[in-house]
């Protein structure tokens, strides 16, 4: 073949004006696979800032999906991404004495667990007000209207999961409607998800495993990780004592769609072994201080603090506080689990 530069170049923007493209060309972006980085948020600054942010903004100038929220920010360069990586978005939310996050619904799923809540918070989840006590769980399935209210004289703070940049910057299937009025009523008794989608369930014709709106109360969740110590049971030596929330629905892990949330308790002086895997994981520190390794480089951390370990980077976790370590696990492992597509490596295997 005897071709010139510019004549093959002719025949490629031939293929382009009619909407193809040589399967041979070469893209700028095949060169520069972008990258995740690791990274630890600490828990101080996220509070002097979330503090910081009542001087500046008021949720009542402002729409209604507005919430006072700090994202957590990959530190990744060249990366157009709002979030911690490539699928799920973790934000630390604070609603101040009287404030009100007005009612909306969306098509991603959400949950929130309650670092700094009491009882005169609610999250109202299609009609039934949920209370946000410190440790809680509470799950916001998409499509369901929720609104937040602060009924106490203290600032409350938790952490906001959702899967949104799968959603919108994967699929690009965003959705998201205002309710009618700031909040919704209270039209269902307090209990009402409990008692129907815990141990006793609607008898349905055709079954689903739509997660349901719910509440998982710390106590219950401390007292099984607790127990599973005291029985020596589900350790793993990568993740410590691990357990998984579950689907109230189905009984079974995971208990969103697309997002798994675990608790580890890693006893006072482990070390785990190193493992690495392509779903990535979101650590918040529930309580207790320690370091991981991820990626060569080691992080130190402590209660409250959050760190993120990328996909395949390969990871360890070590317990420096004369206490045991609790840590909430936040990871998108369903994602890759529905198409077959989750790879773990570990170095003693
Ligand atoms: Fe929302
Ligand atoms: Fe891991």
């Amino acid at each position: 073949m005897d071709m010139t530069e510019s004549e093959l170049q002719a025949f490629h923007e031939h293929l382009h004006e009619n909407n193809f493209q040589g399967q041979w060309e070469k893209h700028e972006s095949d060169s520069k696979e972008p990258r995740l980085e690791p990274h630890r948020w600490e828990w101080d600054d996220i509070v002097a800032s979330l503090n910081r942010s009542k001087d500046y903004i008021s949720l009542d100038d402002m729409g209604p999906g507005s919430r006072r929220a700090l994202v957590l920010d990959n530190p990744a360069e060249g990366i157009d991404l709002r979030g911690p990586c490539w699928t799920m978005l973790t934000a630390v939310q604070m609603v101040i004495p009287g404030e009100v996050a007005r009612a909306h619904r969306h098509n991603f799923e959400a949950f929130r667990f309650i670092v700094q809540g009491n009882d005169s918070v609610v999250t109202n989840v299609n009609g039934e007000k949920l209370p946000a006590r410190t440790g809680d769980l509470l799950l916001t399935p998409r499509m369901a209207w929720h609104d937040h209210i602060n009924n106490s004289s203290e600032d409350v703070i938790w952490i906001d999961g959702l899967n949104t940049p799968f959603i919108t910057d994967a699929l690009h299937d965003m959705h998201f409607e205002e309710f009618q009025s700031d909040r919704q009523s209270a039209s269902h008794e307090s209990g009402y998800f409990e008692s129907q989608f815990g141990t006793m369930q609607p008898v349905a014709e055709t079954p689903t495993d739509d997660t349901p709106p719910y509440r998982f109360p710390w106590e219950s969740a401390r007292q099984s990780l607790e127990m599973a110590v005291t029985e020596d049971n589900h350790y793993d030596p990568h993740n410590g004592y691990f357990l998984e929330y579950v689907n109230p629905r189905t009984g079974q892990g995971p208990v969103l769609q697309t997002i798994s949330l675990r608790l580890q308790l890693l006893q006072s002086g482990e070390e785990t072994q190193s493992h690495r895997h392509n779903n990535t994981e979101i650590f918040h520190v529930v309580s207790g201080s320690g370091e991981s390794t991820i990626g060569g480089k080691t992080y130190t951390w402590e209660e409250g603090d959050f760190f993120v370990v990328p996909p395949m980077r390969w990871h360890d976790h070590s317990v420096t506080s004369s206490d045991d370590v609790i840590l909430f696990n936040i990871t998108d492992s369903p994602i890759f689990d529905a198409f077959n597509l989750r790879r773990t490596e570990s170095k003693d295997a």
